[in-house]
């Protein structure tokens, strides 16, 4: 009896080992070669990662099941990118990080200094990679070019952080809800611009349901760079005029809703002599959630040139005029940024008048 149970009990105790060093091997990931059991683990135990159906290494994959998605790349390796400019570069930067990184299959981390920019405005949901790994991590550097290429789809490199200042739909308007979702504002900025919204809406006495369209009219810096570096212009009081008539000519009852970084410019320039046009916007270059948040909340957008703008109406998602062909055709801008990667097909181009540059 006595032998039976020693015999039992080690028998017992074989197998616990056998068992336990099984499941470590697991946990280690060891048994790669064989069977993906890794990713068997990790779809039981790391519940923050998305849940996916994996398959056993070696099972035939044919064109017609779609059970057998390639593993992810990014259970190891980093992606990131240099965070850089003010708030419509950094947030054409992360759309740009997340959509690459998406499409090739890796984790994206963004910088403590893009976090800093974005996260008091925007429910973003990339995580934030420690200096300390970041300083520790051996990147590979790659600076981007402003539309999607080719190249980028089949990017292999474990860790590589993006540079550059991407902003072109081409790379990230096939996720549009996603990207939509990640800047969504927080709840106290989109409360403000809706009850700024309401009072404008409670002024305009013709009972319609009222369309609001958000002006941007980028100024401040872009005066100097734009002529002097670029050949080009920004947007001028006659394109305003154009452009807003578009609108008039389209929809009951707009109200315009201007924001600038130069305000005094737009009280001055602006024809306000059919009473709906409100200088909305505060124009704090520092903090500029206020107007960001404002125009996103309109119907529809006026932009002029960059990014910020691209970004109000990106989000407003209505109808958006832009100011077209506003440089030189000889700017070395046209070799960095390409019109038609820019504005959306749909969105409606006025010619910028180029005469001041001759
Ligand atoms: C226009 O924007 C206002 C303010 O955000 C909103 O209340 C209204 O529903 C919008 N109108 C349409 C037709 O989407
Ligand atoms: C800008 O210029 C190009 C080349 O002259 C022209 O084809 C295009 O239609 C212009 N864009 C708009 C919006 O008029």
């Amino acid at each position: 009896m006595w032998t039976l149970r020693r015999s039992h009990l080690c028998l017992t105790f074989l197998l616990v080992c056998v068992l336990s060093g099984v499941s470590f091997l697991h946990y280690q990931g060891l048994f790669h070669s064989g069977l993906d059991l890794s990713f068997l683990f990790a779809h039981r135990h790391r519940v923050t990662a998305p849940v996916a159906i994996f398959c056993l290494s070696g099972t035939p994959r044919t064109n017609t099941s779609s059970s057998c998605p390639k593993p992810p790349a990014s259970l190891s390796g980093a992606w990131t990118i240099s965070p850089a400019g003010r708030l419509g570069n950094q947030m054409g930067q992360y759309a740009t990080l997340l959509a690459l990184a998406q499409l090739n299959g890796r984790q994206a981390f963004i910088l403590p200094g893009m976090h800093a920019v974005l996260a008091p405005l925007f429910r973003i949901t990339l995580p934030v990679l420690a200096p300390d790994v970041d300083s520790h991590s051996p990147w590979r550097n790659l600076q981007l070019h402003d539309w999607m290429s080719e190249e980028y789809a089949h990017l292999e490199d474990p860790f590589l952080k993006l540079s550059g200042f991407p902003c072109s739909w081409t790379f990230f308007h096939h996720l549009w809800g996603q990207i939509r979702s990640e800047f969504t504002l927080h709840d106290h900025l989109r409360e403000k611009a809706q009850g700024l919204l309401r009072q404008l809406r409670l002024r305009s006495t013709r009972g319609l349901p009222s369309t609001f369209v958000g002006v941007h009219v980028r100024r401040g810096d872009y005066l100097q760079i734009m002529p002097r570096h670029w050949k080009g212009v920004v947007g001028d009081r006659a394109y305003l005029r154009q452009a807003m008539n578009w609108f008039r000519a389209r929809h009951k009852a707009p109200i315009f809703v201007v924001t600038s970084n130069g305000m005094e410019w737009c009280r001055e320039n602006i024809d306000t002599s059919q009473g709906d046009v409100v200088f909305a916007g505060d124009g704090q270059e520092a903090s500029p959630g206020k107007d960001f948040a404002l125009l996103t909340q309109c119907n529809h957008t006026i932009m002029t040139i960059g990014t910020f703008g691209f970004w109000a109406a990106y989000l407003a998602g209505g109808d958006t005029v832009y100011l077209a062909n506003f440089t030189l055709p000889s700017s070395s801008f046209l070799d960095i940024f390409k019109p038609e990667a820019a504005f959306l097909p749909e969105w409606v181009g006025i010619n910028a008048d180029l005469s001041p540059l001759q």
